[in-house]
């Protein structure tokens, strides 16, 4: 029996900061407690088998696989890059167990290239270190998989520490690690909506970026002035999409001001800015999580936004301590097809 390593990554929540992380802007994600771990067992021939508690069936591929749209690309993804960068010498035997929900904004995918990524590390007793894991997670997903996604989730899920909040540069990849508020946490509530990020409106976005990156001759629209990018003479959908990844920006350093000065008030009305810009100018929110939105801050939330890669997925609201579960209650009664996942405070 070949040795068995073990790697794990817990699921993200991204408090604000969405589509910055391919514009040169900040991000301000947060560990779950939910996540998943695999067992790894390196193999001599190039297969990949991977069994889930997600998924009845076993999947048993080769890692000269091309990516299929198949629940187990991430795995087969991670171990070609594993190879490449000398952890391991062949396919792998994978056995993951997850809590994480997939298609639901929370960093699934990333998170199982991160933990198939260490395991890999484990075995070969020494590589990457995590910032080096969190740059290979990306190249699975950006060219492997074909999801061109930023570096938010890989670093999150990655570094992230529970009850804390990562301050994440996407163009440096310098991070502060924030301590959350005590008298508030974060809860995640699902819309019942479910997305993939390989359904082609995360790329159409993404490219829809890169005509104002054009436009603007820079990588980093983020960085753009606002007064400049009004001013210009382009397009409705880029300009829309620029100005929703400046003002973005600016929020979440604005957000991490008031986290740090303890002024939860003032992150709450950020939050809700963030959630009328991706509605309003990035476009990637539906009727129904803007419905739940309003609830959540109709019932109380000091703010609340749709998290992650959009068109589905979680909510976000930042409440009061002791005000959950009354809360949850009102939410849930008037949109039913919502559940909580998970609440992440100090
Ligand atoms: C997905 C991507 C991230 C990021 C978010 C939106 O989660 O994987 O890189 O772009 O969407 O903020």
């Amino acid at each position: 029996m070949p040795d068995t390593f073990t790697g794990s990554a817990p699921g993200r929540v991204n408090l604000i900061g969405e589509h910055t992380d391919y514009n040169g802007g900040m991000v301000l994600p947060a560990a779950l407690s939910i996540g998943l771990e695999v067992a790894l067992m390196p193999r001599k021939d190039s297969a990949v088998a991977v069994t889930s508690n997600g998924y009845d069936a076993p999947s048993i591929r080769d890692i000269d696989d091309d990516a299929v749209g198949e629940w187990s690309d991430p795995c087969v993804g991670a171990i070609r890059e594993a190879n490449a960068v000398g952890m391991l010498g062949g396919g792998a035997t994978l056995d993951v167990h997850s809590t994480i929900p997939e298609g639901s904004g929370l960093s699934s995918s990333a998170a199982l290239i991160v933990a198939v990524l260490k395991a890999a590390r484990a075995a070969a007793g020494d590589g990457p270190n995590d910032i080096e894991l969190a740059v290979a997670a990306r190249r699975v997903e950006n060219h492997y998989i074909g999801v061109p996604c930023g570096i938010m989730d890989q670093m999150a899920v990655a570094l992230a520490t529970p009850g804390t909040a990562m301050a994440l540069d996407t163009k440096t990849l310098d991070y502060d690690l924030v301590a959350l508020p005590e008298s508030y946490e974060m809860v995640v509530v699902h819309s019942g909506l479910t997305r993939k990020l390989t359904d082609g409106r995360y790329s159409a976005r993404k490219e829809e970026c890169d005509a104002a990156k054009r436009f603007f001759g820079t990588d980093d629209l983020c960085l753009l002035d606002r007064a400049t990018v009004e001013a210009a003479d382009l397009d409705s959908i880029p300009r829309r999409r620029a100005l929703h990844c400046l003002t973005e920006h600016a929020r979440v350093k604005f957000a991490l001001a008031a986290m740090k000065a303890g002024d939860m008030h003032s992150v709450g009305a950020l939050m809700n800015e963030s959630h009328a810009s991706m509605r309003d100018l990035f476009e990637m929110s539906l009727p129904e999580i803007d419905g739940l939105v309003e609830s959540a801050v109709e019932f109380g939330a000091l703010g609340a936004r749709l998290t992650g890669g959009g068109f589905g997925g979680c909510i976000v609201a930042c409440l009061e301590q002791g005000r959950r579960a009354s809360w949850l209650e009102r939410l849930l009664a008037k949109h039913p097809q919502g559940r909580f996942i998970d609440a992440v405070g100090a």
